[in-house]
């Protein structure tokens, strides 16, 4: 079976697959405020067989974990469609998702049903009113209800994704460890990304992977020692306590990233293969599916683009090529 490896020698095994750019909270560091939000016309998306049929094709190069993300991926009145579709035509796949929780109540049972097992969950705080700030006009309460309903019907794990910001929500550090503890919930603090102007704008309040770890250490009365993730095969770094056996994550693609791993790259919902996060590389797959290339065709094309895959990000030394682009689009 051919397999996709990068010029650098890299196996990429896992997909991100953001499904919608639009999103019903406006994290400060993520999206802009409003007005310039993107907005495409319904044919711009690629539809629930597109997506599928290019999911396959990854899978038959190797691919073995799909994430799906948006925007809030909720937002698309396909997505357990999408998830059933994929999970029907290929055995063995990891399959997951990056939400905000605000539909999660609603919408836990049938995602399981279709095939996900793993939800990372963006919380930032557990106060009421900051999170109202952080978000632009959230409701935590909505938030907390999907958590919980998402624990009774069975994910796991359940990983709660917290950007740590300076002055932000750094007072709920030690409030989110207890809280993740209570309920069984991974929780992984996540250092600020230069990403677009909003994620540019924010690190001012970056906070290093290093100086978290000193205050959870402090927190727990306890030494961090490093441990490995149950299940993931992404970025973070973890991290446990021998005596009370409590865990955290960490996730440092400024103070010390990890592109000498990656082993992933991203579908965008307008039919882009973006090769990095924090580089412009990519290559359009919607118009080729829709002038009707086979799927040989398509699969040759997946893996030629690895020869354009950057050996890593530039977040530190060139924020110039990451100013137009959006975490929103892009799914993180
Ligand atoms: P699992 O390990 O599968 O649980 O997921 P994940 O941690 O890869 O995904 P998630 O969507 O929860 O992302 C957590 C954080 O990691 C977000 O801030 C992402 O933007 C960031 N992240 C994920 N993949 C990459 C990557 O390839 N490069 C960089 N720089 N950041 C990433
Ligand atoms: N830096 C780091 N993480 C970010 N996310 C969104 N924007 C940024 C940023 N600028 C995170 C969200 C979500 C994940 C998919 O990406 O909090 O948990
Ligand atoms: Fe991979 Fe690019 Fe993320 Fe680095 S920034 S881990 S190279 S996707």
């Amino acid at each position: 079976m051919t397999s996709l490896i990068d010029s650098f020698g890299r196996e990429i095994t896992y997909i991100r697959v953001s499904v919608t750019d639009k999103c019903d909270l406006r994290c400060d560091y993520c999206s802009p405020a409003k007005g310039v939000h993107p907005n495409g016309k319904y044919t711009e998306y690629l539809t629930a067989e597109e997506i599928s049929r290019i999911c396959s094709a990854f899978v038959r190069l190797g691919v073995k974990r799909i994430r799906f993300t948006g925007g809030e991926p909720l937002l698309r009145k396909d997505l357990t469609e999408i998830v059933s579709m994929i999970n029907q035509d290929n055995d063995n796949l990891d399959l997951s998702l990056s939400t905000n929780a605000t539909r999660l109540e609603r919408y836990a049972k049938p995602l399981y049903q279709a095939g996900i097992r793993r939800l990372n969950i963006s919380l930032d705080t557990l106060n009421a009113d900051e999170f109202n700030r952080i978000t632009r006009g959230g409701n935590l309460n909505k938030v907390l209800t999907g958590i919980y309903q998402a624990k009774k019907i069975g994910f796991d794990p359940i990983k709660i994704n917290t950007v740590m910001m300076r002055g932000v929500n750094d007072d709920q550090m030690e409030n989110l460890i207890d809280w993740s503890a209570k309920y069984g919930l991974e929780l992984r603090f996540i250092e600020i990304m230069p990403i677009g102007k909003s994620g540019i704008d924010s690190m001012n309040k970056h906070i290093p992977m290093q100086e978290m770890l000193e205050r959870v250490e402090k927190h727990l009365g306890e030494k961090l020692i490093p441990s490995i993730s149950r299940q993931g095969g992404g970025p973070a770094k973890y991290y446990r306590t021998e005596k009370k056996h409590l865990g955290i994550g960490v996730i440092s693609a400024v103070s010390q990233h990890f592109c000498a791993t990656c082993n992933r790259v991203r579908l965008t919902s307008r039919g882009t293969l973006a090769l990095c996060l924090g580089q412009e590389h990519s290559i359009d797959l919607r118009q080729p599916i829709r002038d009707g290339i086979s799927d040989n065709e398509l699969e040759a094309m997946i893996v030629k683009s690895m020869e354009l895959k950057p050996e890593r990000h530039f977040f530190n030394e060139n924020r110039k090529n990451i100013e137009f682009r959006q975490m929103v689009s892009l799914g993180g």
